[in-house]
């Protein structure tokens, strides 16, 4: 007993020094385990004499449990103070700033696309679009492009294998679609994606146009001016902008011109967006030619009409200031936060 008493005291020993769960489970192990000290002296009880062998027994017994209870103990302190120490070492601090989710935003083209057309609903135009893959008779021949002319060669155009088709130069295709579908009067804006084989400051290989027209009886380029003005107008949100029409050709129209709009950036005096011109170049437009109308059976004795084409990605150089127009493509996080 004496020796069991020792033995006992040991085992409270070892247990309240054990520093961790790994040294903890030896020392359960080694008293009691399958061959473990106390599990020993059981086995040992068959030596005494049959009187001691059921206190004996008892005392055993009774030690055992109390052996096991100070190891379930010591295992519930050692694993709380191990878990603090992990809570200590990866210390995460709830009160931070989250990283958080930013909020999107619209993309400056869709922005632009947006004004434009709110602008022209605003005056009774209806949205049209048609395919970014058109084919010559579109894209050209209906157009008024002579077979050998220049301005077919000019556009830069992207070939598909597939001849005739192309990717669409220009938006004024549209205009084909559009009055061959539904003839005359017809007010329509046709926005979409445009390509040509160009990449520099100024242009993209893929870009964006609004195209506009108008067909009806009594049509006129006063009608077309006035229009055009009043778009400018609020699109630039100046009611004092002025406009410049500049003789140009265009083989769908007749007579043709460029229009410019006082330079926004200086009022005209010369500076380096206008390159001194004190003038900026917004769109093409025009008389929309006879042998247009004819190709979409309008007949040209009865109708007129004048149609416009505006590059979106201009106009944000304009509005928002983008001074390299490939920015509009490089999905650079810095350049799109500045339009949410
Ligand atoms: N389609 C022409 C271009 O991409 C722009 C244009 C000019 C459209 C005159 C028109 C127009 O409708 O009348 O360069």
């Amino acid at each position: 007993m004496q020796h069991l008493d020792d033995l006992i005291r040991e085992a409270h020993r070892r247990i309240d020094t054990s520093t961790t769960l790994v040294a903890l489970n030896d020392v359960r192990v080694h008293y009691l385990g399958r061959k473990g000290v106390l599990t020993e002296q059981l086995k040992s009880l068959g030596a005494l004499p049959a009187a001691e062998r059921a206190g004996a027994g008892q005392y055993i017994n009774d030690a055992k449990r109390l052996v096991n209870e100070a190891l379930d103990r010591r295992k519930q302190v050692l694993e709380q103070t191990e878990l603090d120490a992990k809570l200590t070492a990866q210390a995460l601090d709830i009160t931070l700033p989250g990283r958080g989710h930013e909020p999107g935003g619209l993309h400056p083209v869709t922005r632009l696309l947006a004004r434009v057309q709110a602008l022209f609903e605003r005056m009774g135009f209806r949205m049209e679009t048609g395919p970014e893959i058109e084919d010559e008779f579109h894209n050209f021949d209906a157009l008024n492009f002579k077979l050998d002319h220049p301005a077919r060669a000019a556009m830069d155009t992207f070939y598909l294998r597939d001849w005739p088709l192309l990717l669409r130069t220009h938006t004024s295709p549209v205009q084909i679609r559009a009055m061959l579908a539904y003839g005359a009067p017809i007010r329509v804006i046709a926005p979409g994606r445009t390509f040509r084989h160009d990449s520099d400051v100024t242009h993209t290989p893929m870009f964006h146009q609004v195209e506009g027209l108008l067909v009806d009886e009594g049509v006129s380029m006063a009608h077309l001016r006035g229009t055009l003005s009043l778009f400018l107008q609020h699109f630039f949100e100046r009611d004092d902008l002025q406009l410049r029409f500049r003789p140009s050709y265009f083989p769908f129209v007749e007579p043709g011109a460029e229009v410019d709009i006082r330079c926004i950036f200086c009022d005209g005096g010369g500076c380096r967006i206008c390159k001194q011109g004190g003038w900026l170049e917004v769109l093409g437009c025009g008389l929309v030619h006879p042998n247009v109308l004819r190709a979409c059976k309008i007949n040209p004795e009865r109708y007129t009409g004048w149609a416009f084409g505006l590059g979106v990605e201009r106009l944000g150089m304009l509005r928002y200031g983008i001074s390299d127009m490939r920015m509009n493509f490089e999905n650079d996080i810095r350049f799109l936060q500045q339009f949410r």
